[in-house]
């Protein structure tokens, strides 16, 4: 058996796209797990740029095939738009597979996301990226969804309609919405749902397969281990677990098929949206780390709040996704910067303690606990071997190391594929 899973350990956008890219020059199956078009994973080679939200970042590589889960919720015509954008660019497509069992995310749920986030005080706002992924996850759990298998199947559809519109219709007559009609719905989806009927498949079974003939598979988590719903910053997570645990259940796989799992964390900490977040900063230095980092969300645009790493959130990572190894990220942007802080514990109400509070509003009165190391001010965006950092890079990855008790499996110097610094092989 060869799999490995490529999971966020912050709160997303920590370089995900990239590694997984790179992974799967050797992968024979990718696979995206959860969520939906609220991730932007970035990928950069021979010039060129790439935001994927919905496709596995597999799919530059030809001989991949691409896989949806059962456990994303997918939005038609934003899959549409990503596969256009890249069968314009040359990238083929044909390699998509989309779970009958993934869920469908209609235009209300969109609404619904909207509506549902205007409630809250500015405060409580989640700052979600309004994609409708909350209210199709709502759904799935409720037993209201609308799963790919029905979607595509023009009875199941309608009927589907017939059943679930009288209760989205009072939703929005009661947030004095318009309301929805069943046939000019179904006339704007059609096209979609032709288009997408070849697509849909028991990607579970195809999975099972793959597997069984010892295939190289490689899975992509999106968002991060503190945005999952059970063990992040709830409420102001997501609606769906990015950890490793979530893979089997979300791909229909076994949990036996876990393998070799990458934690990928930045150099720092960032977030975007709202929520608790101990080790942010702002100022004139977290300024220079949003410049240099571009540290704007690939998909809402929104800057996003910057820290420094902090290894409680690792270790919890650690934790809940069993990680075998770090990929460390975005070590560049940290350039110039001196001292290096690193949090190391929280100190709460005049204990220092090394966990993850439950309650937000515990986590909140958590103080980070730093130690400081030296910077370095060398340009490192062309090194290509471990050995040719300056010392002071290599310490600070070394001390990360030891403070999560596993190693740095990559790290990574720039966007582009080639700023890639391997210390491990995988998929041997
Ligand atoms: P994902 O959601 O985890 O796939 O991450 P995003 O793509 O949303 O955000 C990561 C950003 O960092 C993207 O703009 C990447 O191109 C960029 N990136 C990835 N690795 C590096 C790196 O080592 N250095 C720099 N400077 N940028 C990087
Ligand atoms: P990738 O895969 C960063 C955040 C949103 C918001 C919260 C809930 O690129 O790492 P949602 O739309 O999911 O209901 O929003 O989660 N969020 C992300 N933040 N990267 C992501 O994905 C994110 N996906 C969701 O900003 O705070
Ligand atoms: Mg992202």
């Amino acid at each position: 058996m060869h799999t490995v899973t490529v999971v966020g350990t912050q709160w997303g956008d920590e370089g995900k796209g990239k590694v997984t890219d790179y992974l799967a020059a050797n992968a024979e199956v990718v696979v995206r797990y959860q969520g939906g078009n609220n991730a932007g994973h970035t990928i950069k080679f021979d010039g060129k740029k790439f935001a994927l939200h919905l496709i596995p970042s597999g799919v530059f590589n030809e001989s991949t095939i691409n896989i949806l889960g059962n456990g994303m919720v997918i939005n038609p015509l934003a899959l549409f738009e990503e596969m256009d954008m890249l069968e314009k660019a040359n990238v083929s497509t044909k390699s998509i597979m989309v779970s009958n069992r993934a869920h469908v995310i209609l235009s209300y749920h969109q609404t619904m996301d909207k509506l549902f986030e205007a409630l809250r005080s500015d405060e409580k706002r989640v700052g979600t990226t309004a994609k409708g992924i909350g209210p199709a996850y709502m759904e799935k759990a409720s037993r209201q969804g609308l799963r790919m298998c029905d979607f595509v199947d023009e009875v199941a559809f309608s009927e589907h309609l017939d059943q679930h519109l009288p209760y989205v219709n009072v939703l929005l007559k009661t947030f004095g919405e318009e309301t929805i009609d069943k046939d000019a719905l179904l006339k704007r989806y059609k096209p979609y749902q032709l288009r997408l009927k070849p697509y849909v498949q028991d990607t579970a079974r195809i999975l099972y397969d793959a597997i069984a003939a010892d295939k190289k598979v490689l899975f992509e988590g999106a968002q991060g281990t503190m945005l999952c719903t059970d063990h992040g910053t709830y409420p102001y997570v997501t609606s769906s677990s990015p950890t490793a645990a979530s893979v089997a259940l979300n791909t229909g796989i076994s949990p036996k098929s876990i393998q070799t799992v990458v934690g990928v964390s930045k150099a720092y900490t960032t977030r975007v949206g709202g929520g608790v977040f101990a080790t942010e900063f702002t100022g004139a230095l977290a300024d220079q780390i949003r410049t240099q980092g571009n540290e704007f969300g690939t998909t809402t645009g929104r800057p996003r709040r910057i820290g420094w790493i902090d290894t409680v959130v690792l270790r919890h990572a650690l934790r809940t996704n069993g990680l075998s190894s770090l990929a460390v990220m975005l070590l560049d942007v940290l350039k110039g910067v001196h001292p290096l802080k690193i949090c190391v514990a929280y100190k709460l109400d005049g204990d220092m303690i090394d966990y993850v509070p439950a309650s937000i509003k515990v986590y909140e009165r958590c103080e980070p606990v730093y130690i400081e190391l030296d910077g370095f001010s060398e340009d490192i965006s062309g090194v290509t071997s471990y050995d040719k950092l300056p010392g002071n890079a290599r310490q600070y990855i070394e001390k990360i190391e030891d403070l999560v008790g596993v190693s740095a499996s990559i790290v990574s110097v720039g966007p582009d594929r080639k700023q890639t610094i391997i210390r491990e092989s995988f998929f041997k």
